[in-house]
C-alpha cells in the first residue's frame, strides 16, 4: 500500500470561517466585542437545546441566552475562574481524576486549593471504558476540607453525573461554606457556597461541547448538568478558536445571573469595571480596578473563527462519527478494546479515539506507536496518569488503576480532514503493525 501523511489533529479551517475573520479583523473591532457576545449566546442555546442554529440576534433569543456563558482565551482560564468565583483558596481541598490532563489540576492549585486524586475505575467504565473516577474511591476522598470535585469528560463522554450528584448529596453534612471576606468576590463566593450547600461539582469539559446524558430523567448537554463547567476550543479541539475556551454555569438560587457573568467579566479582564466597549461610549473614559485580576478575554478574532465552526459544528460531529464506526469495526476484528461513545443514555462529543492493546506492556506499546509513526501515522496517549508527572510528585503507585490503563494505551488520529482512504490506511497500518508485533 501507497505510504500516507496522517496528522494526529490538524484544525478543520474552511473559507466560512476565514471570511469571517477577515470580516472581524475589517470591522475595526478586533477584541472582545460584539462577535463574541453573539458566540456567547450561540453557545449558551446549543448548549440547552441541542441546535446550532437558533437566531441569537432577535431580542426575545438576546434576553433568552445572555450571559449565561462566557467566552475567554483557555480552558485553563475558564476552570480558573469557574473556581475562584466559587471561591476556592487555600486550605481547601479539590478533588481531580488522577487520569487527565495537567490542567484539571493546575486551575485548582493556581488558587491555592490542595488537589486530591482518587483513581479510576479498574479498565474504565464497564460500558464506553472511559477512565471514570473509582466513585467508591471518589466518596471516601470527600473530607470537611473538600470544596470541589471536578469530573472530566475524557474524549467527549460524559460522566456519570447522576451519580456524582448522589454521592456530594450524600456527604453534605460534611460540607461548611466559606464566610464573605468582605470584598464583591468574596461575598458573591460565601452567597453561592451557602446556596449551593454541598461539594461543588465542576466539570472539565475541554472534550465535551456537544455531548449529551440522560440525567433526572431528562436528555441534557454537558454545560447543563453540573454547577460550573469549562469547555476548550484549543486548535486540536472537535470545536475550534484556536486558543479559547468557555465557562457556564447552572442557575444559583437566591443569586442574580448577571451578577454571576459580571463577576466572570470582571476577573477576565483585568478587574476593570468598563471593557472597552463601555469605555467606547462618548466622555465615558472613568472606570474603576475592583481587584487585581486576570486578563483571559476571548477576542473578536477568536470568537469569528467560533461563530463559523458552530455552524458547521453538527456536521463535523456526524463525521467524526462515521470515522469512529470504521475504527469500532477494525479494533473489534483485532480484539482491542476501545472507548464506546454512545449508549442508550449518552452521546459523546466524539473527541479521542483510545484503544488499549490487550497483552502489550509499556515497551511494547511505545514500540507501535513507532512504528504506525513509520508507516506516516501521527498517533499519541491520553494520558499519562498526572501523578507520574514531576510537578505532581512522579508516583503513580497509588493510582494503580490509572498506570494499568496508560500502560497499552494509544490514541488513534481523529479528526474532521481524514478521507475514508486515509481511515482505511490507519486502519490497515494498524492490522500490520499489532498482527507483526503483538502475537
Ligand atoms: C482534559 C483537559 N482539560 C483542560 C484542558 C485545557 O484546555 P486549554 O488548552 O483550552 O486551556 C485540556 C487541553 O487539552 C484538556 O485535555
Amino acid at each position: 500500500m501507497e505510504k500516507r501523511s496522517i496528522s494526529f489533529s490538524p484544525p478543520d479551517i474552511s473559507d466560512l470561517e476565514i471570511a469571517e475573520v477577515c470580516e472581524a479583523l475589517r470591522s475595526g473591532w478586533i477584541t472582545t466585542g460584539p462577535r463574541t457576545k453573539l458566540l456567547e449566546r450561540r453557545l449558551a442555546a446549543y448548549i440547552e437545546t441541542g441546535k446550532n442554529d437558533i437566531d441569537c440576534s432577535t431580542q426575545e433569543a438576546i434576553s433568552k441566552y445572555s450571559q449565561r456563558v462566557v467566552c475567554l482565551n483557555s480552558a485553563t482560564a475558564a476552570e480558573e475562574l469557574n473556581l475562584r468565583i466559587l471561591g476556592i483558596k487555600e486550605g481547601d481541598e479539590v478533588i481531580v481524576p488522577a487520569y487527565t490532563y495537567t490542567a484539571s489540576a493546575s486551575a485548582a492549585i493556581h488558587c491555592g486549593a490542595k488537589v486530591v486524586f482518587v483513581d479510576i475505575q479498574k479498565d474504565g467504565d464497564k460500558t464506553t471504558h472511559a477512565p471514570e473516577m473509582d466513585y467508591e474511591a471518589l466518596e471516601a476522598a470527600i473530607t470537611e476540607k473538600t470544596k470541589a470535585i471536578i469530573p472530566v469528560d475524557l474524549g467527549g463522554i460524559v460522566c456519570d453525573y447522576e451519580r456524582i450528584f448522589e454521592i456530594v448529596e450524600r456527604k453534605k453534612s460534611l460540607f461548611t461554606s466559606v464566610e464573605s471576606d468582605g470584598t464583591s468576590l468574596g461575598d458573591l463566593s460565601s452567597r453561592i457556597q451557602k446556596a449551593i450547600g454541598r461539594v461543588a461539582v465542576v466539570c472539565d469539559a475541554a472534550h465535551a461541547l456537544g455531548a449529551s446524558r440522560d440525567f433526572r430523567g431528562e436528555r441534557k448537554y454537558v454545560g447543563a448538568i453540573t454547577d460550573f463547567t469549562s469547555f476548550s476550543f484549543h486548535a486540536v479541539k472537535n470545536f475550534t478558536t484556536a486558543e479559547g475556551g468557555a465557562s457556564t454555569w447552572l442557575p444559583i438560587s437566591g443569586v442574580d445571573n448577571a451578577e454571576i457573568y459580571k463577576m466572570f467579566q470582571l476577573l477576565s479582564l483585568h478587574g476593570q469595571n468598563k471593557d472597552a466597549l463601555a469605555k467606547s461610549k462618548v466622555g465615558a473614559w472613568e472606570y474603576d480596578i475592583i481587584g487585581p485580576w486576570y486578563k483571559c478575554n476571548m477576542t473578536d478574532i477568536m470568537a469569528a473563527i467560533g461563530l463559523r465552526q458552530l455552524d458547521r459544528y453538527l456536521g463535523l460531529l456526524e463525521r467524526r462519527a462515521e470515522i469512529m464506526a470504521q475504527y469500532d469495526r477494525t479494533c473489534d476484528e483485532l480484539g482491542i478494546s476501545h472507548l464506546v461513545h454512545h449508549t442508550e443514555d449518552m452521546d459523546s462529543s466524539n473527541h479521542l479515539y483510545l484503544i488499549r492493546i490487550p497483552g502489550i506492556d509499556v515497551e511494547k506499546r511505545n514500540l507501535i506507536i513507532e512504528k504506525m509513526a513509520e508507516c506516516g501515522v501521527s498517533t499519541n496517549v491520553h494520558y499519562k496518569p498526572l501523578p507520574m508527572m514531576t510537578a505532581y510528585g512522579k508516583n503513580c503507585s497509588n493510582y494503580p488503576n490509572a498506570y494499568h490503563y496508560y500502560h497499552n494505551l494509544i490514541t488513534l488520529p481523529f479528526h474532521t480532514l481524514l478521507s475514508d482512504e486515509d481511515v482505511e490506511y490507519v486502519c490497515d497500518c494498524l492490522k500490520c503493525v499489532c498482527r507483526k508485533f503483538c502475537s
